[in-house]
C-alpha cells in the first residue's frame, strides 16, 4: 500500500484550506508558516526559548535553552523547574477557568459525564496524595494498566504532580508483556481497574495484573491500586491490593505540586524496535509538554471554545500527547471515549461527533477505512445520516493514509470544508513533526506535507547526504527538538545506536523511508526501513513475534514479514518450520490457530499473525541468512521475480508459496 502512494502522488489534486480556515487560524497562511520557519532557522535557540517562556508556566525560569554538550543526550531548558500537572490544571483554575469542562467522558454504554478543570484538579490532588500515602516518591516508576477513563488520565496527572514517572501499558497487552514492562521499569506500583468495558463486554484487567505479577521478577512492586469500573469479581491480595475509591476517600483535595527539573522523566512508554525486546522510550517534562501544547495550538488550531476529540487510547503515545497532556495544557475541552467505533454500531463516532458537537476530530486511517467499509455495507451507519457540521478540522495519525480514504474522510466527514492534518510522528518524537497546518498548507492526499517550524526534516541517503527531491531515501531530523526522546530507559547504548548511528553524523534516524515531491518538496512516508510492522497503526517488531512463535514447543524456526492489507495497512504473515513434518488440511488449520493464540498470550491480540504458512525450511543464503525480501513477495501471493542465485535451497519457495 505504501508503495502505491508514490506513483499516485502526482495525479492527485491539491486541496486548499478555505479562506475561513485561513482567517481564523493562529498560523494563518503560508507566509505566516514561513516566517516561523525562518525564525527557527535564524535563531534556533532563541526560537525555542521564546516559545517555552510564552507557553509554559515555570516555577524557576530557565537560563540555558539547549545543552548539546552530551549529544545525542540533549538537554533542554535544563536549569528551569516546573510541574506538568500545575501547567495542565492549576494554571487554568487560577485564571478563573475552574468551572470550564475539561473532559466530556462517554462510556461504552453511552453514559456521559462532564468533569470541570476544578474537579479534575481536586481528583488529581487526592489521587496524588493517595500515591504519596503509599510511599511513592519523585523518580519512582508507576505502571498504569487502565481503561480509557477519567481515572486513567487522573492517574497520569497524579504521577506528574508528585514527580513519579509513569509507564502506561495498553490494556490489550498480555500478562507476559505487562510483566516485561513492569520489570524493565522497576515499577513500585501498578494502577489498574477491575475490568474494562468495550463493545458491550467486560474484559479483565486486574486478573491480568495478578497473572503478570505471578510470573515473577516484579519484586519492586509494593502495591496494586484498583479502580472499580464494572464491579466484576476480582481476586484481592491484602495488603498488596487497594481499592482506589477507599484510598482517595480520606485524602486532602489539595496537593502542592512537586517542582521538578525540566529534564525530569515525565514518562516511559514502551515501543517496538527492529531487534530485541520493546524499548522504554523516556520523555522529559518541559520539552515534551511544550510540544504537546504547541502542536495542539498549531496543528489543531485549538480555540477556547473548541471541543477536541482524539480517539486514541492512553496506552499509546497519541493518547499521552493528545489526550492526557496537550488538550489540558492548553485549557481545552476534550472528549474521552471508553468504547470502540463499532459498538453499538459503526455509526458510533459520527453519532458522538453530532451529539457533542465536536470541532476537531483526530483518528487513525485504519478506523476510517473500516468505517468506510461499514458505511458501504450498511446504509444506516453512513455518515450522511448524521449532522457533522460542527467539525472544523480533521486529523489522521499512525500510518500512511491512502488517497481514497483521505478523499472519503474529506467529503463525507468533513463535508468538503475541513482541512485534514495528516500528522507524521512517532512515540520517540513526543508530538507532531510533519503535518499540514489547517489554515495554511495546501493539502495533497497521502502526503504529510512539511515539517512544523523548528523541525529540520530531510530525506538523505545511507551516508547521510541530502537527496534531491523526487529521490526516495531515509527520513532524518537534522537538529534536536525539545520533545525528542531522551534515552531508552536503562539502555543509553541502544538509544545511541538506534537513533543516532554514526554514519548519519548527528541526525536523528526516524526508521521511516520518505520521498519529497519534486515540485513542492512535500514529504510522503513510504513505510518503515527496518523490521518493524505497522498493523492498524500499531507498531510491532517482527523479531518480537518471531520470538513468541519459537517459544512454542512445536516450533523450530519462524520468520515474520508484513504484507500490504487494504484495511489494516499491513498484516502479519508468519513462515513457520515445525519440529514435525509439515502439516496439511485440517491439522494445519488447527496448529495455525494454536500458534495464533500463543502469540496472543505472549504479546497481545494485536500481534496475532493473519497468515501462517508451514515449510520444511526457510529460504536462506549459503551463510544461513533468511531472505526476507523473498518472504515478503510470497506473503503478497506474488511470483518470485528476484534473483535467487544466492539461495541455498530454492526448492523451498515453491512449498512456501502454497497457502497450506
Ligand atoms: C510510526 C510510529 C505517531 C503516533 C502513533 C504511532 C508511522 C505515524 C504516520 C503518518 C505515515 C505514519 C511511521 C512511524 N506513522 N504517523 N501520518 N503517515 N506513517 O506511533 O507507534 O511510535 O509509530 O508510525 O512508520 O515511524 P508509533
Amino acid at each position: 500500500m505504501t508503495e502505491q502512494l508514490v506513483p499516485e502522488h502526482h495525479e492527485l489534486k491539491t486541496y486548499y484550506p478555505s479562506s475561513e480556515a485561513v482567517q481564523r487560524a493562529r498560523i494563518s497562511g503560508m507566509d505566516a508558516y514561513r516566517k516561523l520557519v525562518a525564525e527557527a532557522e535564524g535563531d534556533f535557540e532563541g526560537f525555542w526559548a521564546r516559545l517555552a517562556r510564552e507557553h509554559l508556566a515555570w516555577n524557576k525560569p530557565f537560563t540555558q535553552t539547549l545543552d548539546a554538550s552530551g549529544a545525542p543526550f540533549y538537554k533542554w531548558f535544563a536549569d528551569g523547574k516546573l510541574n506538568v500537572s500545575y501547567n495542565c490544571l492549576d494554571r487554568h483554575v487560577e485564571a478563573g477557568k475552574g468551572g470550564k469542562t475539561a473532559i466530556v467522558f462517554e462510556a461504552d454504554d453511552g453514559t456521559v459525564t462532564r468533569v470541570s478543570y476544578g474537579e479534575l484538579l481536586e481528583r488529581t490532588a487526592k489521587f496524588a496524595n493517595a500515591l504519596k500515602s503509599l510511599g511513592v516518591k519523585k523518580g519512582d516508576r508507576v505502571v498504569i494498566y487502565m481503561p480509557m477513563s477519567v481515572e486513567g488520565v487522573t492517574a497520569m496527572q497524579a504521577c506528574a504532580r508528585i514527580g513519579a514517572t509513569h509507564s502506561v501499558v495498553f490494556g490489550g497487552f498480555s500478562a507476559q508483556s505487562l510483566r516485561d514492562r513492569i520489570q524493565d521499569a522497576g515499577a513500585v506500583l501498578v494502577i489498574t481497574a477491575d475490568e474494562q468495558r468495550r463493545g458491550g463486554k467486560a474484559l479483565p484487567l486486574k486478573a491480568i495484573v495478578d497473572e503478570a505479577l505471578g510470573l515473577g521478577g516484579c519484586d519492586t512492586v509494593r502495591n496494586v491500586v484498583v479502580y472499580r469500573r464494572t464491579g466484576g469479581d476480582v481476586a484481592f491480595h491484602a495488603p498488596r491490593d487497594l481499592w482506589l475509591h477507599e484510598l482517595v476517600a480520606g485524602q486532602s483535595a489539595t496537593c502542592a505540586p512537586e517542582w521538578v527539573e525540566a529534564e525530569h522523566p515525565l514518562f516511559l512508554l514502551y515501543t517496538s524496535g527492529s531487534t530485541g525486546k520493546p524499548k522504554g522510550v523516556q520523555h522529559s517534562t518541559a520539552g515534551y509538554l511544550l510540544w504537546a501544547q504547541l502542536t495542539m495550538l498549531w496543528t489543531f488550531d485549538i480555540q477556547p471554545d473548541d471541543l477536541f476529540w482524539c480517539t486514541a487510547d492512553i496506552g499509546w503515545v497519541t493518547g499521552h500527547t493528545y489526550i492526557a497532556y496537550g488538550p489540558l495544557a492548553c485549557g481545552a475541552t476534550e472528549v474521552v471515549f471508553e468504547g470502540v467505533p463499532t459498538f453499538p454500531d459503526a455509526g458510533r463516532f459520527w453519532k458522538m461527533i453530532q451529539d457533542h458537537k465536536v470541532n476537531v476530530f483526530y483518528t487513525a486511517p485504519t478506523a476510517i477505512r473500516s468505517l468506510i467499509k461499514a458505511a458501504e455495507t450498511n446504509a444506516a451507519v453512513h455518515p450522511r445520516n448524521y449532522k457533522l457540521d460542527s467539525l472544523r478540522i480533521l486529523g489522521t495519525v499512525g500510518e500512511p493514509i491512502n488517497p481514497a480514504a483521505w478523499e472519503w474522510y474529506y467529503e463525507h466527514i468533513g463535508g468538503g470544508r475541513c482541512p485534514i492534518v495528516d500528522t507524521w510522528w512517532q512515540t520517540e518524537t513526543g508530538g507532531h513533526m510533519l503535518t499540514p497546518l489547517p489554515g495554511a498548507t495546501p493539502m495533497v492526499p497521502g502526503s504529510c506535507t512539511l515539517p512544523l517550524p523548528g523541525i529540520f526534516a530531510e530525506v538523505v541517503d545511507e551516508a547521510g547526504h541530502d537527496l534531491p527531491w523526487g529521490t526516495g531515501g531515509i527520513l532524518v531530523i537534522k537538529k534536536p527538538w525539545p520533545a525528542m526522546i531522551r534515552t531508552i530507559y536503562g539502555d543509553p547504548g541502544r538509544f545511541k545506536k538506534s537513533y543516532y548511528p554514526e554514519e548519519l553524523h548527528g541526525y536523528y534516524l526516524a526508521g521511516d523511508g520518505a520521498i519529497r515531491d519534486p515540485h513542492t518538496g512535500y514529504f510522503t512516508i513510504t513505510g518503515r526501513i527496518d523490521d518493524v510492522l505497522n498493523v492498524s497503526g500499531h507498531r510491532m517488531g517482527t523479531m518480537e513475534i518471531e520470538s513468541a512463535l519459537v517459544s512454542h514447543p512445536i516450533v523450530a524456526e519462524a520468520a515474520v514479514v508484513g504484507r500490504p492489507d487494504d484495511l489494516t495497512g499491513e498484516a502479519v504473515c508468519a513462515f513457520v518450520v515445525l519440529k514435525r513434518p509439515v502439516p496439511t488440511g485440517e491439522e494445519a488449520l488447527q496448529i495455525a490457530q494454536e500458534l495464533r493464540n500463543h502469540v496472543g498470550k505472549e504479546i497481545g491480540a494485536i500481534a496475532k499473525p493473519r497468515d501462517i504458512r508451514f515449510g520444511d525450511n526457510l529460504p536462506k543464503t549459503r551463510s544461513g541468512k533468511i531472505m526476507r525480501r523473498l518472504l515478503r513477495t510470497l506473503a503478497k501471493g506474488e511470483a518470485i521475480t528476484q534473483d535467487t542465485s544466492t539461495l541455498e535451497n530454492p526448492a523451498i519457495l515453491e512449498q512456501l508459496a502454497r497457502t497450506h
